[in-house]
């Protein structure tokens, strides 16, 4: 007999999933995961080389789609070539989202709407776009990504964690909508993880010293260590959890939230 999370590894063999913003980061990593459960995913990016290349490391499974989610039309669009080539969607993974460092005093109006309409209006708009599909589907499970940044306050996020608590508030009621249609919406918020762009463009040696006499445990996160709370809440073994955010940080954050 087969225990529950070999049977809830299986469940995911000729299922799809669209990822927003896969081509780098937790977005390439969770998809990597989900291809090799069996899985064929969709993402998108801005960049056709990055997303192109990403594509071909991923395998014949995987489909990238340009798009950039700061328009609406792009994002809505996104998920029609989704269904184009696909009878389904059985899992949504709301990722994409850019993170700049602006302070709050310089900060314009044109990089508030930006950020807004990037990190938080398109998960409302491609999940309102990919609902038809997700209700017909066999995975029902909406996951968006968030993170430990607004709980915390950091400077200079005042824009980015005004987008980002948003989604907090937005997947909290999705849920309640949806639950009645067997669908579940969840949050996960990771702290800081150590992407590719993140050692590239932020992360100094400083940084390293001092997230880990703040954090419980004492290594840094890859993405490798987010993908399984991901896959957690996109499978049946998280049946009985919606509307919640799950903190995945190695123990920095330890509030309610
Ligand atoms: N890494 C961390 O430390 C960390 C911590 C907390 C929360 N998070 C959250 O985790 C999620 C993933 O972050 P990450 O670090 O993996 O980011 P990343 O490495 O920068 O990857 C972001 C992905 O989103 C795509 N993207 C960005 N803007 C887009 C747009 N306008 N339209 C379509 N695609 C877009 C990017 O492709 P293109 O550039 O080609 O568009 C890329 O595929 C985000 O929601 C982020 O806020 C990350």
């Amino acid at each position: 007999m087969k225990n529950v999370f070999a049977k809830a590894a299986e469940e995911f063999k000729g299922r799809v999933a669209v990822i927003t913003g896969g081509s780098d980061g937790l977005g390439k990593d969770l998809a990597r995961e989900l291809i090799s459960l069996g899985c064929r995913v969709f993402f998108c990016g801005r960049d056709p080389r990055k997303g192109a290349a990403a594509a071909r490391a991923l395998g014949k499974a995987a489909t990238f789609i340009q798009a950039d989610l700061a328009d609406v039309s792009q994002a809505q669009s996104f998920i029609a070539q989704v269904r184009q080539q696909s009878k389904s969607i059985d899992y949504l993974v709301n990722n994409a989202a850019i993170d700049p460092r602006i302070e709050f005093h310089s900060a314009t109006i044109a990089e508030f709407d930006r950020l807004l309409a990037i990190n938080l209006r398109s998960y409302f708009v491609v999940a309102q776009a990919a609902l038809p599909d997700l209700m017909s589907g066999k995975g029902k499970a909406i996951l968006n990504i968030c993170t430990t940044n607004y709980m915390l306050g950091l400077s200079p996020f005042t824009v980015y964690n005004a987008s980002k608590s948003g989604i907090v508030g937005f997947a909290r009621s999705l849920a309640r909508e949806l639950g009645p249609s067997g669908i579940r919406v969840n949050t996960l918020s990771p702290g800081w993880i150590m992407t590719t762009k993140q050692l590239r463009e932020h992360v100094t040696e400083k940084d390293k010293k001092e997230l880990l006499e703040a954090q419980c445990l004492k290594r840094l996160l890859t993405p490798a260590d987010v993908t399984p709370a991901m896959v957690f809440l996109l499978s049946s073994v998280s049946c009985g959890i919606t509307g919640q955010n799950l903190v995945v940080d190695a123990g920095k954050v330890m509030c309610g939230a």
